[in-house]
């Protein structure tokens, strides 16, 4: 589990990140999301003991992250795939992990499994005898992705982890990382990639310099719109928007079309009270549905409007 307690890191009069408190439980997706300068990097830096904060604490399975003889230990129970890939250009793919593995003292069985499980997962088994160097932006960050899970972390620190990826090895990314939490594992990500975060991430972190809202991302939309449900009916009336005003529990009422728009408190209680009117009604409902608000939706109304 990763305990935060006001975490904050200030690099001259930049404040990149202030107060950021929260606990991340084992075996779970965890996203960070915000503007470009919002102190996502900062915060997983500190996190993986790369900087230290100006203040607040951290704790990583009850190791301290600010104390120089923890954080040995959390950087070995951490994989982390940086922003920028650093990796050994004028070495091979596969020297290049094999680095690595053994710098964290994977065994060497165990490494050329890794290996050679993860570059041919990734497509690039048949180059890893090529120098790094030669290889495209997208090319290395699976190489980096692959170096962070050399030594089988309990916890996954991504940062951006499918910014340079074609969307079929962002699709094995994703999938990668689902499986990782299957197994147990815990992941921390940062990403700008929205629906990406809505489709993996249990919770997600909007941030802006501080943390604006934590939650699931269906919660986050629940909370912040009105659930709103349309009903397709065969014909509307032109009574009907008259009529629907008996209906306390409807606070907006709309016609699009054959479409009868209401934002209602409780759709699981309220749906089949409005079905069973319309019917009395005379009136017959061919289709209802929720209209669904994306991560983008939230992401917008609270980054750019509330997160000031
Ligand atoms: N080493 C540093 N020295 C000075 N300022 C820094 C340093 N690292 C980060 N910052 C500043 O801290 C703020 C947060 O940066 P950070 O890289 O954490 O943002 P981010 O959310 O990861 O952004 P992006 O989405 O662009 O990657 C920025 O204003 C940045 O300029
Ligand atoms: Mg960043």
């Amino acid at each position: 589990m990763i305990i935060c307690d006001g975490l904050t890191k200030t690099f001259g009069s930049i404040t990149a990140i202030q107060d950021f408190s929260l606990t991340i439980p084992d075996g779970c997706i965890f996203g960070l999301l915000g503007p470009n300068g919002a102190g996502k990097t900062t915060t997983m830096r500190m996190l993986s003991c790369l900087i230290r904060p100006t203040a607040g604490a951290a704790q990583i399975d009850s190791l301290e992250i600010g104390k120089k003889e923890d954080a040995q230990k959390i950087r070995g129970m951490i994989g982390l795939l940086p922003e920028v890939p650093g990796l050994y250009e004028t070495l091979g793919a596969y020297k290049n992990l094999d680095y690595f593995g053994q710098f964290y003292g994977v065994p060497k069985q165990q490494r050329e499994e890794s290996i050679r499980t993860t570059l041919t997962n990734l497509g690039l088994w048949d180059r890893r005898s090529e120098p790094v160097g030669g290889f495209s932006k997208g090319m290395k960050q699976k190489i980096a992705i692959a170096r962070a899970l050399i030594h089988d972390p309990k916890y996954i620190f991504l940062d951006e982890p499918t910014a340079s990826l074609d969307p079929a090895a962002s699709k094995t990314v994703r999938e990668y990382i689902l499986e990782l939490k299957s197994r147990g594992d815990t992941i921390l990500i940062n990403t700008h990639n929205l629906s990406e975060a809505e489709r993996i991430c249990d919770t997600v972190a909007l941030v802006k310099n501080k943390i604006v809202k934590v939650g699931s991302p269906k919660a986050l939309a629940r909370g912040l719109f009105a659930r709103t449900v349309s009903f397709t009916l065969q014909k509307i009336p032109s009574t009907l928007m008259k009529d629907i005003s008996c209906l306390e529990f409807v606070s907006q009422a709309q016609v699009k079309g054959n479409q009868l728009v209401l934002n209602v408190r409780n759709p699981e209680e309220d749906n089949p009270r409005v079905v069973s009117w319309l019917m009395k009604q005379g009136l017959q409902v061919q289709f209802v549905t929720e209209e669904e608000h994306s991560l983008e939706d939230v992401y917008l109304k609270l980054i750019e409007e509330g997160g000031q």
